[in-house]
């Protein structure tokens, strides 16, 4: 018989975490299967169909611990319990086996910055100055006056530090008081976390996104945080933001803990390990450690955090790709249950365009569940938020309640989420903005989705290929993605207004392979591409 070699294919030089895409499910939202309003882990099976027809390679599941729900899950009183609302560890078990078996991998939410202030560590260290779990969580006194430790704030508004009658002394915590930080210097902390991480890790899961991985170890000396440059200052106002974190957060010793959760996710084949963390960019990729021993996927939030011009963005993703270390996997992520949702944020008419760029780019990106049938926030009355981000500081509108509205799947009574009035509203228009609807209509955002993830798979060079920015302007940015003889050019228009690819210095030509506008596909481009206000394409080069 002939011998034929194969030429390992340049994916397969790729690990799935590279070559996938991630679909974060926040679980509360996604499907109820025991009527009670909240989706539940038998929902997410019922829907597994769905995410394979997408075509999506991971799911990454927000909290479904044990928790008193003062933050929604991200409040732990038991990493290694399901919480009964959600379901059971049976019922954990059963979805991490449906996801394998249609070839998924399934990602947990790993909170190690802080518990519920529920959680028996909590209770134990809270209950006597000289508990052996006393040095878990960070205890101050207060100064000789009186005052709190320092000037810390809680990102969610109000002082981060809780004085506690009983042991007379103040706890701090980054986020709600019911959710108090551990205390990551000590290594009875560490061992205890490692520990959670190897008890799902034993269980066959793909790996963790880490919350807040940038909070976890706060300055020794507890220095006050000094004013935002240019703030309008004023230090009775108490808000997280006229503040720069430079003490309470990202402090030179978190990457040693990174790396020792690295280090446990490498016991295991082929996991990974992601990291939530808002930063500048040069400090951001320092969480791929030194020579890649930190965060596999340090999450990208530039797309969420810039503003959408043409310009900044062209700029943010050449510094990125600039900025990544050598063996860095890059990352890209469109929305998440922090922030609003991208068809509200750049409007409906640019979300095909965000889509065709989160997932042209080069590196993984993250789809938040709904955006892909371009679910918007929802308007919650006042009386109806419940997020403590929102309820804490109600002048500013920033609850995260209109990103997390239940999924729309179809035109059934509350569309198709719950047979009972879901925790959180649906829009007026859920009867016809679904995935049933779309599922039928070719020209829909949901096609437009599935169409690109399954391009991204065909295709090497918009997959792992090499990335080179092209031409931006005021209203245009475009690149290349090349892998052996496969060349695409994107062009993307974030404006509203006709605009023209125009580059200098060489002349493109080739043939329409996808466009925000379906009529497009099939046409040849040359030289100067007009394009239509809000008009992405995604061009194959001949
Ligand atoms: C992360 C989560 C957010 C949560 C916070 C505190 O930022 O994404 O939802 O409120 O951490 O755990």
């Amino acid at each position: 018989m002939e011998q034929v070699i194969t030429q390992p294919s340049v994916r397969s030089q790729h690990l799935w975490w590279q070559n996938g895409v991630i679909y974060q499910i926040y679980p509360r939202s996604f499907q109820d299967s025991n009527g009670d309003g909240v989706g539940d882990l038998q929902g997410i099976i019922s829907r597994l169909d769905y995410l394979q027809w997408l075509g999506v390679d991971c799911v990454w599941l927000s909290p479904i611990f044990s928790s008193p729900m003062a933050d929604f899950g991200y409040d732990i009183s038991d990493y290694q319990g399901i919480h009964p609302l959600f379901g059971t560890m049976e019922d954990f078990d059963e979805l991490l086996g449906e996801v394998h078996n249609r070839g998924m991998k399934l990602l947990l939410d790993l909170v190690p910055n802080h518990t519920s202030d529920q959680h028996p560590w909590f209770l134990e260290s809270r209950s006597s100055k000289d508990n052996p779990k006393r040095d878990w969580y960070i205890w101050h006194d207060g100064k000789a006056d009186g005052g709190l430790p320092n000037n810390w704030l809680s990102v969610f508004g109000g002082h981060a530090w809780e004085w506690d009658e009983v042991t007379q002394q103040y706890y701090y915590h980054a986020f709600l008081k019911e959710q108090p930080d551990l205390n990551w210097r000590n290594p009875q902390v560490q061992e205890a976390m490692m520990n959670v991480m190897r008890f799902w890790l034993d269980k066959g899961i793909d790996g963790f996104r880490v919350d807040v991985m940038w909070h976890m170890i706060k300055d020794e000396q507890l220095r006050d945080n000094p004013p935002f440059p240019g703030s309008t200052f004023n230090p009775n106002d108490l808000i997280y933001d006229h503040y720069t974190p430079v003490y309470s957060t990202d402090q030179p010793e978190v990457h040693e803990i990174v790396r020792m959760m690295r280090a446990v996710t490498d016991e295991y084949d082929d996991r990974v390990l992601i990291g939530e963390i808002y930063l500048p960019i040069h400090k951001l990729v320092t969480y791929y450690g030194q020579d890649n021993n930190g965060a596999h996927l340090p999450f990208n939030f530039q797309l969420l955090t810039l503003p959408w011009d043409a310009p900044a963005i062209a700029m943010a993703i050449d510094e990125y790709e600039g900025a990544l270390p050598a063996e860095g996997w890059p990352n890209w992520v469109l929305g998440n249950h922090d922030k609003p949702r991208i068809s509200s944020r750049v409007g409906r008419e640019q979300a095909k365009v965000a889509a065709l760029l989160l997932l042209t780019l080069r590196g993984t990106p993250t789809i938040y569940y709904g955006d892909e049938i371009g679910m918007r926030d929802v308007a919650i009355p006042m009386n109806e938020i419940v997020d403590p981000q929102g309820l804490n500081m109600p002048d500013l509108n920033i609850s995260r309640d209109p990103a997390r509205t239940p999924m729309q799947w179809s035109g059934e009574i509350n569309a198709g989420f719950s047979t009972h009035k879901p925790w959180l509203r649906l829009p007026f228009n859920s009867g016809r903005v679904n995935v049933e609807k779309q599922k039928g209509d070719m020209y829909s955002k949901l096609h437009f989705y599935r169409k690109l993830i399954s391009l991204r798979k065909e295709h090497a060079a918009l997959n792992v290929g090499s990335y080179r920015p092209v031409y931006a302007d005021q209203q245009l940015i475009s690149y290349v993605r090349e892998s052996g003889n496969e060349r695409f050019l994107i062009v993307l228009n974030l404006s509203h207004r006709p605009a023209y690819f125009k580059p200098r210095q060489e002349s493109y030509s080739g043939t329409v392979i996808l466009g925000t506008e379906i009529e497009r596909i099939g046409m040849q481009v040359e030289d100067i591409i007009t394009l239509g206000g809000d008009e992405g394409l995604l061009i194959g080069l001949s």
